[in-house]
């Protein structure tokens, strides 16, 4: 028996249990995992905090990476002791799209990794980075691979490019390090003057508060000669984009990512219409595009920016944490 955190249906903080469950020896195709880390997500706090609660009782954390134990009849990828991290989609193998919502995501749909043991399909894994430690690798599932897809896979982003990232949680600041790793300019926004220069330490080129300057749009057009953005890392979601279909320039791409200001709201229809932007939403990704993602971080020697990490038990405190906004970029749990 291990160690697992439920949260029973509906979810609520106050329905987070520390508990045990078996993990049994792995079956053909299957890997055991001795889970060592996994970082907090909008998407696990939703679940967690019971806004988009399970309907059963949920191991929470889409992300998790550890080493593996055991390896079952026909595994020939893992052997005992890799260090591995787990994936979004565990069916997404390659190619387009071929899953709907979350069904099968763990922590969502299935159970997920907030727990010290798992048995699972080897598919559901990929060998972590050189060197990074359980929580490091932890942040690629989801922050890391949402960012890495919308400017590699949808954005074909190109050395002299520039991009638009706003706020400074998981998914911004890795597509900040990961345009930067492509030769691109970088215009960053936040709430927080403070962060802001932590923003330009990263390598940020252009920084903008966007509470202080509510119609960044025309600043970043300022920013970039008139000519608008090249990529939009868009999280805000209905409050932000507008402000995002002005900062793009013509047939400019936006990544539809977040949604930080809610789920539904107006469609300037005709700014996208007049300057052609190409507006794509972005779920995650599949694991060839996660092993593209950890080959170019084995290469460059990238490291994620963790703000803080909390131990397994302190589950709720690291959501409560994340409900702060003070945190900047990714919030960790050590199982
Ligand atoms: N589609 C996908 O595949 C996918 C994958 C991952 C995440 N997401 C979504 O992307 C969004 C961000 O996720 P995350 O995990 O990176 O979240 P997070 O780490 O919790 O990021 C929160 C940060 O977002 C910034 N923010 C909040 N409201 C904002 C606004 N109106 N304009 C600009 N920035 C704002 C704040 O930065 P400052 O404090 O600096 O202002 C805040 O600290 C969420 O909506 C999440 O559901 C989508």
């Amino acid at each position: 028996m291990s160690k697992a955190i439920v949260v029973q249906p509906g979810g609520g903080f106050d329905k987070v249990t520390l508990t045990t469950r078996e993990a049994p020896a792995p079956s053909c195709g299957e890997i055991q995992v001795r889970l060592l880390g996994s970082s907090l997500n909008y998407h696990d706090y939703a679940v967690v905090s019971g806004m988009w609660g399970p309907t059963e009782p949920r191991i929470p954390m889409a992300d998790g990476a550890g080493e593996v134990l055991a390896v079952g009849p026909g595994v020939t990828e893992f052997k005992p002791g890799d260090h591995v991290v787990s994936t979004f989609f565990p069916t997404w193998l390659d190619g387009e799209p071929d899953v709907v919502g979350f069904a099968t995501t763990p922590g969502d749909g299935i159970d997920g990794y907030a727990r010290e043991l798992v048995t699972a399909p080897a598919n559901g894994f990929t060998h972590a980075p050189k060197g990074w430690s359980a929580v490091e690798s932890a942040t690629l599932t989801t922050a890391g691979l949402t960012a890495w897809r919308a400017l590699h896979d949808e954005g074909h982003i190109k050395a002299g490019e520039t991009v638009l990232v706003q706020g400074t949680g998981g998914v911004s600041i890795f597509a900040l390090q990961f345009a930067k790793q492509a030769g691109a300019t970088v215009i960053a926004t936040s709430s927080s003057d403070e962060k802001l220069e932590k923003l330009k330490a990263l390598g940020a080129d252009h920084l903008i508060n966007y509470r202080s300057t509510p119609e960044w749009g025309e600043t970043v057009r300022t920013l970039t000669d008139g000519r608008g953005v090249d990529h939009v890392i868009e999280v805000g979601g209905p409050a932000t984009l507008a402000q995002s279909m002005i900062a793009a320039r013509v047939h400019g791409h936006i990544s539809v990512i977040g949604i930080l200001t809610g789920l539904a709201g107006d469609f300037p229809l005709v700014n996208a219409l007049l300057r052609q932007q190409q507006l794509k939403a972005v779920l995650v990704g599949s694991r060839r595009q996660q092993k593209d993602m950890i080959r170019a971080i084995d290469a460059t020697g990238l490291k994620p920016v963790i703000d803080r990490i909390f131990p397994l038990e302190d589950i709720v405190a690291a959501f409560h944490h994340q409900e702060s906004n003070r945190h900047f970029g990714k919030i960790g749990l050590e199982i």
